[in-house]
């Protein structure tokens, strides 16, 4: 072995030294981990983030995964001649509409990473908020009382399904589509289903993989990236967040109000985004404090 390699070897060594005090802190909690449609269009990517859940969960780390489909639904919805609109940060959702969101979500992109997990080595089970009726929602109109069809609010999480789930080492992974209370389905934005799983199974940490490196004080301006900001700040800051980051930020403030120790938003574009967050020391991405 020649000495440049020895030293990789150290540093290689050292990484794995340096992970062991958050694999003690995190076994055994639960982590609830968002994965953003923009964050799975490229496969290289979404099995990239199938490798770290896979790596979290067999040091112990009960995980629960739910995935949104953003730019999926609206390429569909466009095929198919509609429009996709959004008001406040929340998609407009017609019949037809809850259709294409129920059949990208639930029948593409929630197997997929099913299939990438198990890939990866876990034992994952695809769920929609349908499922066991896992998550309820009431009909939920825009910021301004406008009427957005079939989106919904999340009303209640029942945990008991993810509880045995995760007893049992499976990992859930869960579409955004909720219960309504006509027993029809409802499209609640995947951050808000995150946030309230979050909260519902009392898990540690609630990372939102996304496609920018985090929270912008200004899109636009690479260097207003914000990497630590207090529950307070933000919600000051609210208000003037455009498009997905609202209810991004609106959802990480509930889960934190609920009792979520820490919120990150990471890009998930970077390769083992996840890895570097849970068990370094480096801080990527943004991180959101009580
Ligand atoms: N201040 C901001 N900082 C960072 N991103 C912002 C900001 N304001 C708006 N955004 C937008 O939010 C987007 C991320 O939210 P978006 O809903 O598009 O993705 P996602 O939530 O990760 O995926 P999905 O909606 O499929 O679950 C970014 O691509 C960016 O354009
Ligand atoms: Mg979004």
């Amino acid at each position: 072995m020649t000495s440049t390699s020895a030293a990789q070897a150290g540093s290689k060594a050292q990484t794995l030294v340096e992970a062991l005090p958050y694999i003690r802190s995190y076994r055994g909690r639960t982590v609830v981990i968002k994965i953003g449609g923009a964050a799975l269009e490229d496969p290289k990517h979404a099995s990239l983030v199938a490798e770290d859940i896979a790596l979290m969960t067999l040091v112990g780390i009960q995980v629960v995964v739910v995935h949104g489909g953003g730019p999926q639904v609206s390429q569909a919805m466009t095929a198919a001649g509609l429009e996709p609109t959004f008001v406040g940060g929340l998609r407009v959702t017609t019949e037809d509409a809850i259709s294409i969101v129920r059949q990208v979500l639930v029948g593409t992109i929630n197997q997929d990473m099913v299939a990438r997990l198990g890939g990866a080595g876990l034992a994952a089970v695809g769920l929609s908020g349908i499922d066991s009726g896992l998550i309820r929602a009431d009909v939920q109109s825009g910021p301004n009382g406008e009427d957005l069809g079939r989106v919904g609010k999340v009303k209640d999480v029942d945990t008991a399904l993810l509880r045995a789930l995760l007893d049992d080492s499976y990992t859930p992974v869960i579409a955004s589509i909720a219960l309504g209370e006509d027993g029809g389905p409802l499209n609640v934005n995947a951050d808000a289903v995150a946030g309230a799983v979050a909260v519902a199974l009392g898990a540690t940490k609630l990372v939102y993989l996304t496609n920018v490196e985090g929270l912008y004080t200004d899109l636009g301006d690479a260097g207003s990236l914000v990497s630590e900001i207090k529950k307070d700040e933000l919600a000051a800051m609210v208000g003037s967040l455009s498009e997905g980051m609202r209810p991004k930020a609106g959802s990480a403030l509930d889960a934190l109000a609920g009792g979520v120790g820490k919120v990150h938003i990471l890009d998930g574009r970077v390769d083992h985004a996840l890895l570097l967050e849970v068990f370094t020391d480096e801080g990527i991405g943004t991180q959101v404090l009580l």
